[in-house]
Formats: structure tokens, C-alpha cells, sequence
């Protein structure tokens, strides 16, 4: 018959018990590392910068590379990609600069390669808050939902006149976490967004320089943006005219989420 354990036995076997306890959260942390953020960052990362380099040197066209990017942002865990990014450090940070838009770059391991010239970021629009109609030249860029509803409405850009555009819409769909809305020379150039839903939208992107491909008659901003006003309505054939305007003309017109839902 076992004696009755002694207060300082009890005590000798709790402190075991919470030293075995320990070990496992760490045991458990390190597998959490190995099986599940590892992959994220060796293999999700890796791929993005395996797509962009394949971009880059033209064995994806940039539509093959946004369908690609869709697709693989698709599988990404959400939950640790949420975690291992310091969602809320971030979102706290980006809150607190008031309404708007606003940026934090982040760098995930495997996304470390400078030859790829790869730029990832969180990004928030405020609630009610729009990002006016605008362009780019010869960049590429994904917009993964990490939270809220981001609604997008976009165009190509089928005609680039100095000072005009002539755009084709090709889109106009809301996007929920986890789906990825993208852009790029071959399609979706021209893009409008809001936040919807009454919460802030936060995205994480990656984005690139292009090979240049096209030449355009109209310079970007020094944020690498065109502002433009789309004409309200479509001409015949359901091409729009746009006006290349400045930053301000862009954001009264267009700057906020009533803007764009009352434009047709
Ligand atoms: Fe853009």
C-alpha cells in the first residue's frame, strides 16, 4: 500500500506536472512552428516569390500571373497568416492613424528576396472611406482580405491618350476575407475601392514592378498612381471616357463610399 503523499511531495509533483506542461506548450509551439507556420512562410511565401520571378521574366503574362496569385493566396491559412503577422499589433497601429488609407510594410520570411523586388504590406481603409479611381504603369499588385468586406470596381485600360483614358469595365464585385482582388497591365488597370460593410478593410499586398510591356502616354503620381474621373455613364460600344485629374480634384469627387455607390 502506497503511503499518503506528503505536502511536499504534492507540491514536488505539481511543480513536475507544470514543468511537463511547459515542455509541451513549447513541444506543442515548436510543431505549431514546424507544421503549420513554416509552411505558410517556406512554401506560400516561396511560391509568391517563385510567381513573381516567373513574372519578372516573362513566363507568366501578367493575367497568368494574377490568375496564379488568386489561386494560391486561396489556400492560405488565415488564421496563422493572421497570427504570424501580428494582426492586431498592426491593426491597433494602422487604426490609430485616423481615417483614410494607410500602410505598414511587412516582411514574412521566404518574401526576403530582393531580387524578386517584391513589396508586402497590411493595408487599411477606414469604413466609409474610398480610394478614388486611379491607374498604374507597369506595376502588379494583390489585395489578400485579411478583415471586412472590400468592394471593387475596376477597368482596363484600353486606350492611354495624354491626359485621358479610354476604360473598359471589367469588374464591380464585393470581396470577402480571404478572396483576392488583383491588377496589373492586362487587366483591371484602373481600379476604385471602398470599404464596406461598416468596418475598416485590412488587406495584405504584394506588389511589383512589371516588365514593361506597354508604354503610356500618361506619368504616375510620385505614390505610383494616375488619378482619373470615369465619365458617370458608358458610351455605345460600353467603353467609359476618364479625365486624368490631381490627387485632390480625385479625392473630393470620389474620396468616399457614397461616391461610388450613387456612380453608375
Ligand atoms: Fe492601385
Amino acid at each position: 500500500m502506497d503511503a499518503a503523499p506528503t505536502r511536499r511531495h504534492i507540491t514536488h509533483s505539481l511543480l513536475q506536472t507544470a514543468a511537463t506542461l511547459g515542455l509541451l506548450r513549447f513541444a506543442l509551439a515548436g510543431n505549431a512552428l514546424a507544421n503549420t507556420v513554416r509552411p505558410l512562410t517556406e512554401c506560400w511565401a516561396e511560391d509568391v516569390v517563385t510567381l513573381a520571378r516567373d513574372f519578372r521574366q516573362r513566363s507568366l503574362s501578367p493575367l497568368q500571373w494574377q490568375q496564379a496569385i488568386a489561386i494560391l493566396n486561396a489556400k492560405v491559412p488565415m488564421d496563422e497568416l493572421l497570427s504570424y503577422i501580428d494582426f492586431n499589433r498592426l491593426k491597433a497601429m494602422l487604426e490609430a492613424h485616423g481615417p483614410g488609407e494607410h500602410f505598414e510594410r511587412v516582411r514574412l520570411p521566404g518574401l526576403e528576396t530582393g531580387s524578386a523586388r517584391i513589396w508586402s504590406a497590411v493595408f487599411i481603409l477606414s469604413e466609409g472611406d474610398a480610394i478614388p479611381p486611379h491607374a498604374h504603369n507597369n506595376l502588379a499588385t494583390a489585395h489578400l482580405v485579411l478583415q471586412g468586406r472590400f468592394h471593387a470596381r475596376t477597368f482596363d485600360r484600353v486606350e492611354d491618350t495624354p491626359g485621358r483614358m479610354l476604360l473598359k469595365p471589367s469588374m464591380d464585385a464585393v470581396f470577402g476575407v480571404g478572396e483576392t482582388v488583383s491588377m496589373s497591365d492586362d487587366r483591371d488597370n484602373a481600379h476604385w475601392f471602398i470599404a464596406e460593410s461598416g468596418a475598416p478593410v485590412f488587406t495584405f499586398d504584394v506588389s511589383m514592378r512589371s516588365p514593361e510591356l506597354r508604354q503610356y502616354q500618361n506619368p504616375t503620381d510620385r505614390d505610383g498612381r494616375i488619378f482619373v474621373a470615369p465619365a458617370d455613364g458608358r458610351r455605345q460600344d460600353g467603353l467609359v471616357e476618364a479625365e486624368v485629374v490631381d490627387y485632390s480634384t480625385s479625392q473630393n469627387r470620389f474620396g468616399k463610399a457614397a461616391n461610388f455607390l450613387m456612380y453608375r
